[in-house]
């Protein structure tokens, strides 16, 4: 049977201003069922709990159908080697991409558009202030290195910025946290150039593979990775459980 252990989010329980955690996959004896883990977890005062399943976790999962506990993410991750990766294609004319060190409204509001269909807007019970300010704050821990390593702007020739990528480092792997493209100027060729700017960061750091996680429901972006060569490595289901 899985066994789980409680871990308390200060970031999220700041900004929901509940008691937010989550509940974590646990190999040692301290780990407790599901059930009781939830039941702890009410216990001490917590309000909010995330939780991610798998396929497998057939047990897990009755208990949430049971408990009329709707899955809020389909969340998918996807993978790409960096060896693999070419930088062939010509980046959009005009365009520059760059190094940011400070954030602005135009890179918090990519921020929120990168978030669209995450979890944090597909749970009713959260409010859609909240959810923007959730993203809003990625991008400031961003900037600062607390939540990535690098982030990069795309702009146009007057300096408008039109994209933007964040990118952390998790051992040997790169991981895109953020990546979005002004809503009028999609589908023209700036998130691959992105992309690319990624592999070449990856190169810059002696990363090896590439990673980015995002939602089923987000049909564009999933399309937009598989068109750019990543393949889905796995996916769990989230629950949000409110206590
Ligand atoms: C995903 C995103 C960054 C791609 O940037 P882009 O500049 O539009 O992408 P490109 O022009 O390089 O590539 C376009 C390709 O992406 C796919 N795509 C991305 N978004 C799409 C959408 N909304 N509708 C249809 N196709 C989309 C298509 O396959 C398209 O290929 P095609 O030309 O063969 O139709 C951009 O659409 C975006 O900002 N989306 C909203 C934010 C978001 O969902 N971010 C992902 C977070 S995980």
């Amino acid at each position: 049977m899985v066994l789980w252990a409680l871990r308390f989010l200060q970031f999220d329980t700041d900004l929901f201003g509940i008691k937010t955690g989550v509940l974590d996959r646990c190999s040692t004896d301290d780990g407790l069922p599901l059930v009781d883990a939830v039941a702890s977890a009410r216990e001490q005062g917590l309000k909010l709990l995330y939780v991610s399943l798998e396929k497998a976790d057939e047990l897990e999962i009755s208990f949430m159908v049971e408990h009329n506990i709707n899955y809020v993410d389909d969340k998918v991750t996807f993978h790409r080697s960096v060896a693999d990766a070419t930088t062939s294609t010509q980046p959009t004319s005009g365009l520059i991409v760059e190094r940011v060190d400070a954030t602005s409204p135009q890179l918090e509001e990519l921020a929120i558009a990168s978030g669209h269909a995450s979890r944090f807007f597909a749970d009713s019970n959260i409010s859609r202030e909240a959810a923007k300010e959730l993203f809003r704050r990625w991008m400031q821990n961003s900037i600062k290195g607390l939540a990535a390593k690098d982030v990069f702007a795309a702009k146009d020739d007057v300096g408008f910025v039109v994209g933007m990528i964040t990118l952390r480092v998790v051992g040997e792997h790169g991981d895109i946290g953020l990546i979005a493209v002004d809503p009028s100027r999609r589908n023209g060729g700036i998130g691959q150039t992105l992309l690319q700017k990624s592999f070449e960061w990856a190169r810059e750091n002696s990363l090896t593979t590439m990673t980015v996680v995002t939602q089923r429901a987000n049909e564009g972006a999933c399309r937009f990775y598989k068109k750019n060569g990543f393949e889905e490595m796995g996916h769990v289901f989230v629950y949000h459980v409110w206590l």
